[in-house]
């Protein structure tokens, strides 16, 4: 799986030669000149919540595109009824696509729209293919459900927002790998807006003073696991 971060928590993940993109969030970040909208492919676009830095771009990129919406049923819902594509999930199910399976996971957050409707309930999602798993928590508070989830998957990388206010900060995020037994860690979430700036260097020490490892990447930058 190669993961590239196009800026706050918005991914492209290529695996098994199918792109998926996650919380398509580029025309609106101010941090980013990197990345232009009509540039990304998507076969598949995962959402974890309805909050507009998390689906800003979904409309657009699923109309350019022609991929098809994973996100819990709310979400699902209201883009069904704009002529997007879609596939429903709820909490605690798996289901196989083409490019691996997933499971949609608990987070503690919030989940509306930018004008206020019912986003359902927010989440996260296990991504399991090509003989690995990795985690994309979605906006989280760290939370005790994240040792089931060591129980179960085996992970090779954890993706944790880190850049507090919204979502857990670093601290918490290096007790969630602890929880995850996964001392691999890409944080996202971070430094987008002033809310969330966070110190790149006091973070990653951290992280390597408990014997874990964080990734901070730049917008357009990759990773492989
Ligand atoms: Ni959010
Ligand atoms: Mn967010």
């Amino acid at each position: 799986m190669k993961i590239t971060f196009l800026g706050h928590a918005s991914l492209s993940i290529e695996v098994n030669q199918k792109v998926v993109v996650v919380d398509p969030f580029i025309s609106g970040n101010p941090k980013n000149d990197q990345i232009r909208l009509d540039d990304l492919k998507a076969d598949y676009i995962l959402v974890t919540h309805a909050h507009q830095d998390h689906t800003l771009d979904v409309f657009s990129l699923a109309k350019q595109t022609g991929a098809t919406l994973i996100s819990n049923y709310e979400i699902i819902t209201h883009y069904e009824s704009q002529g997007i594509k879609g596939h429903p999930m709820n909490h605690g199910g798996s289901y196989c696509f083409e490019f691996g399976t997933l499971k949609y996971v608990n987070a503690i957050h919030s989940s509306s729209f930018a004008d206020g409707s019912y986003g359902g309930q927010p989440g996260g999602f296990i991504l399991s293919a090509e003989g690995q798993s990795i985690y994309i928590a979605g906006d989280t508070a760290l939370s005790y459900d994240m040792k089931l989830i060591a129980e179960e998957f085996d992970l090779a990388l954890s993706i944790l927002p880190v850049g507090d206010n919204f979502t857990m900060g670093y601290a918490d995020a290096l007790k969630a790998s602890q929880f995850l037994n996964c001392s691999r860690v890409m944080g996202y979430h971070f430094d987008t807006f002033g809310y969330i700036e966070m110190d790149h260097k006091a973070a990653k020490k951290h992280f390597l003073d408990y014997g874990a490892s964080l990734d901070l990447l730049e917008i357009g930058e990759s990773l492989v696991v």
